[in-house]
C-alpha cells in the first residue's frame, strides 16, 4: 500500500511514489541522511499557553478520537524501531497531560530494534514532573528535557499566560536530584522577553547541575507573530554570555542540534540551538508522529503522512506483519520526501499551518 500525503498549504513536494515497504531498508533518505531518532506527540493540549507556541484562547485542539491510541503508538514505534529508529523522545504539547503516560513510557522502553533496545526521553514542561517522576524513571524513561525561557515570577506568568513557575521549579528540582543525566534545559531566547535574563539562566542552570540550552524562537507559532528582526540570535546570546563567562567551544557535535560550549573552564556547557541563523539540517535524523498519527519529516514540512486513516481502515483481523508493512510503507515514504533543509531564511518561505504544539517540539 502506498502513503497517501496529506497537503497543508501548498502542493505536495514529495513524490507520492512511496518506496516498497522492507523492514531491512532502514529510514535513509534521498540526501542519504540515516534517520535514528522519532519525536512522538502525545497530546497537543498544554497547561501553559507561551505566547510565542498558542494564541491565549480560540485555540482548534484536535478531536479526542483522532489522537492515537496506546496500542497505536506502541505499533508505530515497534516498526520505527524495526527500520532503525534508536530514539523515541516524547513531546506534547504537554505529555504529562497524557493520563496514561506512564503505561507509554513503559511500552515504547520495552521495544528493541536491530541494534538493542530504544532510548525513551521526554521534553516537559515540569510541570507535574515532582508527582510522576519516579513512576516515569521505574517504567524506563532514561532523558529529560525541561523548557523554562524565565526565572522571573511575572514574567514566566506573562510569558505563558499561567502562574505556575513555582510547579516548574518543582519538576527541575525532582529531575535534577533524580539519577537522569544530564538534565536539559530549553529556553527560548526572546528580545525584551528574557534577553536580559540570559546570564541568570545559566546561572541557575548551573547551581542545579543542569545543562541550559538557548533556543532561537522559529516560526512556528499559532498566532503567525513571529518576526525575524525581534528574533535574539546565535550570535547576540554569545556575545551576552561572554560579558560574564569565559566560552571555549566543545568539538564532536556530530548531529545534534546544538552547538556546545565549556563555561570558564568547565564542567558546565551551554548549548545553542541556532534553527534560524544556523541550520543543520544536513546532519538531521530526526522524524516526528504528530499525535493525530501523522508523520512529519521536518518540523516546517507542509506535507504529512496519515497513519491513523491507515491503520483504522485495516480490517480487524489483518496480521500484525501486515499492518507493520502498511507503517513502514508510509514511514518511508515521508522520509523520501524530506527535503535537504528548511527555507526558513527563503523568501518564499511558507510556515506550518500547525502550531508548535501540534507537530511536537
Ligand atoms: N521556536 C523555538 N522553540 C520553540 N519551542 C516551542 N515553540 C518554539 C518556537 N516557536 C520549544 C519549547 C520547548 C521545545 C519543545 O520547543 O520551548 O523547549
Ligand atoms: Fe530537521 Fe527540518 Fe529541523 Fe532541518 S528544520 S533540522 S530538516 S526537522
Amino acid at each position: 500500500m502506498t502513503a497517501v500525503p496529506v497537503t497543508i498549504g501548498r502542493a505536495p513536494q514529495a513524490p507520492a511514489d512511496a518506496a516498497p515497504a522492507d523492514l531491512g531498508a532502514g529510514l535513509v533518505d534521498t540526501h542519504g541522511r540515516v534517520h535514528r531518532d522519532m519525536r512522538i506527540s502525545l497530546t497537543d493540549r498544554c497547561s501553559l499557553r507561551c505566547t510565542y507556541c498558542m494564541p491565549e484562547q480560540g485555540n482548534e485542539w484536535l478531536a479526542r478520537t483522532s489522537i492515537l491510541s496506546t496500542d497505536e503508538i506502541v505499533e508505530v514505534a515497534q516498526t520505527a524501531a524495526a527500520l532503525g529508529i534508536r530514539t523515541f523522545r516524547l513531546t506534547g504539547g504537554e505529555p504529562l497531560l497524557r493520563t496514561d503516560i506512564v503505561d507509554v513510557v513503559r511500552r515504547v522502553a520495552a521495544i528493541s530494534g536491530p541494534d538493542g533496545p530504544v532510548e525513551v526521553a521526554m521534553t516537559t514542561n515540569g510541570i507535574r514532573l515532582g508527582e510522576v517522576l519516579p513512576d516515569l524513571i521505574e517504567a524506563g524513561l532514561t532523558r529529560l528535557n525541561i523548557s523554562i525561557d524565565t526565572i522571573n515570577r511575572e514574567k514566566f506568568a506573562a510569558l505563558t499566560r499561567r502562574d505556575r513557575l513555582d510547579d516548574v521549579l518543582a519538576g527541575i528540582a525532582a529531575a535534577a536530584a533524580s539519577e537522569l543525566t544530564p538534565l536539559k534545559l530549553n529556553a527560548v531566547a526572546m528580545r525584551g522577553v528574557n534577553d536580559d535574563e540570559l546570564v541568570d539562566l545559566v546561572e541557575f542552570a548551573m547551581e542545579v547541575g543542569a545543562q541550559l540550552r538557548f533556543i532561537e524562537q522559529m516560526p512556528l507559532d499559532s498566532g503567525h507573530t513571529w518576526d525575524r528582526d525581534a528574533m535574539v540570535t546565535r550570535e547576540d546570546i554569545l556575545a551576552a554570555l561572554s560579558e560574564r563567562f569565559g566560552l571555549e567551544p566543545v568539538p564532536g557535535r556530530g548531529g545534534a542540534p546544538a552547538e556546545k560550549w565549556r563555561i570558564d573552564g568547565g564542567p558546565h556547557e551551554v548549548g545553542v540551538i541556532a534553527s534560524v541563523t544556523a541550520p543543520f539540517c544536513g546532519a538531521c535524523d530526526r522524524l516526528r508522529l504528530t499525535a493525530d498519527g501523522q508523520f512529519r519529516n521536518c518540523l516546517f514540512s507542509l506535507t504529512e503522512y496519515d497513519v491513523t486513516t491507515a491503520l483504522r481502515a485495516m480490517p480487524a483481523d489483518a496480521a500484525p506483519s501486515e499492518r507493520s508493512g502498511v507503517i513502514a510503507g508510509i514511514l518511508q515514504a515521508c522520509v523520501h520526501g524530506k527535503l535537504p533543509g528548511h527555507a526558513i531564511n527563503d523568501p518564499s518561505f511558507l510556515q506550518p499551518a500547525r502550531g508548535m504544539n501540534a507537530i511536537g517540539g
